[in-house]
């Protein structure tokens, strides 16, 4: 009985805290290589085949490709949709998707397997949405192997200047057999004043130049990381409509965390005293701002040492990082009560960061955006780390000498070519040491018992299974995700 009870009150927390603010026009998810519709756990959208579907004409060059499902050789974890089946070719192929014209989120799920006598291992492929190319000589075996997993979702933002979308998606010419292949697409739109401003004159802070960058609605952006600091794992059913994850802290530490220092998770506070005044309530959903990191009580000890998280990107492209602010303590009531610097890859952002200052006030939710260029190549590496640090202020400036950062966004900009590609990194040695073996089955077998667990115990109630799934994964903290 109490397991119920456990249960209801979670589902409850999770109905009330995922409030979802925002109404997309265009909400398109795609299901490549099968036929009918399906839904998958913590998801609410239905996901429809692309088997006779009006978004992919089978005629033409689309002719050549096969629709095939996926066979995955980790009998230990249970693939959803839409990553059971796939769409592939050894030719180019197309998906013409209607939409409003406008700014969408165009995301790209695949999974690392075999498709028919197909092993992924051989993709290799371009995906090109109107002129901008969004992936090139992408491998899924290189890039999702890096990071010891099978399968990922690349998030984007493109606008559509036509009333369709057209996603390309071509074998790379110069590896023999390389064929191009695609598990699941999902567009969806998003206001201008989300990510791409709305008057020309609102120019963004560009890190180490005197005059401002303007954003305009013919860049492509490709999200590199989207983290909530300080609190848990938001699945796009937690987002405010725009179907987002948000990745959270695993046990008491926050990913990206290089020098944590003497830092603290504060309290999280009430969503009830959030006040959104200064921003949209669709920017972030309500738990990025009940939580945060800040330095320490050690006034001392806070001078010491910058809090800092270190996030890998591909060297040759501007960026855009975007900062999450609640001013959230007890402790701070005014202006000059906690006064922060920010740098960001090592060069000054901000000099004075006063996040009452900014939003007058407290609990009140606001972001800052920044710009910053990353070209110099050092040692011939291939991925390198932003940083993003935070120094507290001394003096009469800052009561507490502290600082405090509640989210972190970043995106890579399309260069002058319309082009995010990166290079794929390198292959990464193979066997895993016994350690991470452990890590990697301790999640596996979570994950397996809250599967086994919901399913038997509450199979008749479809939609609370969902909603508790994700959080009780919220709530045990599991980072290996499925977005
Ligand atoms: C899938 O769902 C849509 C919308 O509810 C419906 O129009 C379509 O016929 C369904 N497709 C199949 C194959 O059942
Ligand atoms: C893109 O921006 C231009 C200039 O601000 C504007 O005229 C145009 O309507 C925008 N197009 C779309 C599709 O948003
Ligand atoms: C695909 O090929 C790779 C490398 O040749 C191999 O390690 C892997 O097991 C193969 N995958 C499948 C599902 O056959
Ligand atoms: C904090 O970062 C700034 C800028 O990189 C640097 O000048 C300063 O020495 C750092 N402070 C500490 C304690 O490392
Ligand atoms: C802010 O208010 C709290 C509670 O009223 C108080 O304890 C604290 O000392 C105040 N902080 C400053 C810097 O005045
Ligand atoms: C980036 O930071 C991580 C974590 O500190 C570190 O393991 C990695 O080697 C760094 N990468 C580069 C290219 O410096
Ligand atoms: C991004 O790509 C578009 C399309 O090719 C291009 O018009 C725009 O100038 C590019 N942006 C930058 C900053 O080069
Ligand atoms: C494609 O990627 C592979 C693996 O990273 C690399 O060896 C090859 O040089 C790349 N080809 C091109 C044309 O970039």
């Amino acid at each position: 009985m109490s397991f119920y009870l456990f249960f209801t009150l979670l589902i409850l927390t999770y109905v009330i805290a995922g409030g979802q603010s925002y109404k997309p026009k265009d909400g398109i998810t795609l299901d490549c290589g099968s036929f009918g519709n399906y839904t998958r756990l913590g998801d609410t959208r239905s996901w429809a085949g692309d088997i006779s579907s009006k978004f992919f004409p089978s005629e033409g060059e689309n002719k050549e490709s096969i629709a095939s499902s996926a066979t995955f050789d980790d009998h230990t974890v249970t693939m959803e949709v839409p990553y059971t089946t796939a769409r592939l070719s050894l030719s180019e192929f197309t998906y013409v998707i209607p939409v409003t014209p406008g700014p969408k989120f165009i995301r790209l799920y695949f999974l690392s397997a075999r498709y028919e006598n197909y092993n992924s291992s051989k993709a290799f492929f371009s995906v090109e949405p109107d002129e901008y190319t969004l992936l090139s000589n992408f491998s899924i075996d290189l890039t999702a192997g890096a990071l010891r997993r099978k399968y990922l979702m690349k998030e984007f933002c493109v606008t559509a200047f036509r009333s369709s979308l057209k996603i390309k998606f071509s074998p790379s010419s110069l590896i023999p057999d390389a064929f191009a292949f695609i598990n699941g697409i999902e567009v969806v739109s998003m206001p201008t004043d989300l990510y791409y401003l709305k008057g020309a004159h609102d120019g963004i802070t560009f890190v180490g130049e005197k005059s401002p960058y303007f954003i305009s609605n013919n860049t492509a952006l490709q999200m590199m990381c989207r983290v909530d600091i300080g609190g848990s794992f938001i699945s796009p059913n937690g987002d405010t409509g725009f179907c987002r994850s948000w990745e959270g802290k695993e046990r008491e530490d926050d990913l990206y965390l290089t020098i944590p220092g003497s830092s603290l998770l504060p309290a999280e506070i009430d969503s009830t005293k959030l006040k959104f005044t200064k921003i949209p309530d669709y920017i972030a959903p309500v738990q990025v701002y009940q939580t945060a990191r800040t330095m320490g009580n050690d006034k001392e000890g806070n001078k010491k040492y910058n809090l800092t998280w270190e996030f890998p990107v591909d060297w040759g492209f501007n960026y855009r990082v975007r900062l999450h602010f609640c001013e959230i303590l007890e402790e701070v009531n005014s202006t000059d009560n906690r006064n922060f610097r920010i740098f960001i890859a090592n060069k000054i952002a901000e000099e004075y960061a006063d996040v009452v200052e900014w939003t007058v006030g407290k609990y009140i939710p606001y972001f800052r955006d920044y710009i910053v260029p990353l070209y110099e190549v050092l040692g011939g590496e291939k991925k390198l780390n932003l940083s993003v640090a935070l120094q507290a202020q001394d003096g009469w400036l800052s009561a507490y000498a502290n600082a405090i950062l509640n989210g972190v966004e970043i995106f890579k900009l399309n260069d002058t070519k319309g082009n995010l590609a990166g290079p794929n990194p390198d292959p990464i040695p193979q066997d895993p040491s016994p350690s991470q073996q452990e890590e990697i089955e301790a999640k596996k077998s979570d994950r397996t018992t809250i599967i086994a667990i919901l399913s038997g115990v509450v199979s008749s109630v479809v939609l609370l299974a969902v909603l508790g799934f994700f959080t009780l994964r919220r709530a045990r903290k599991v980072k290996d995700s499925l977005y």
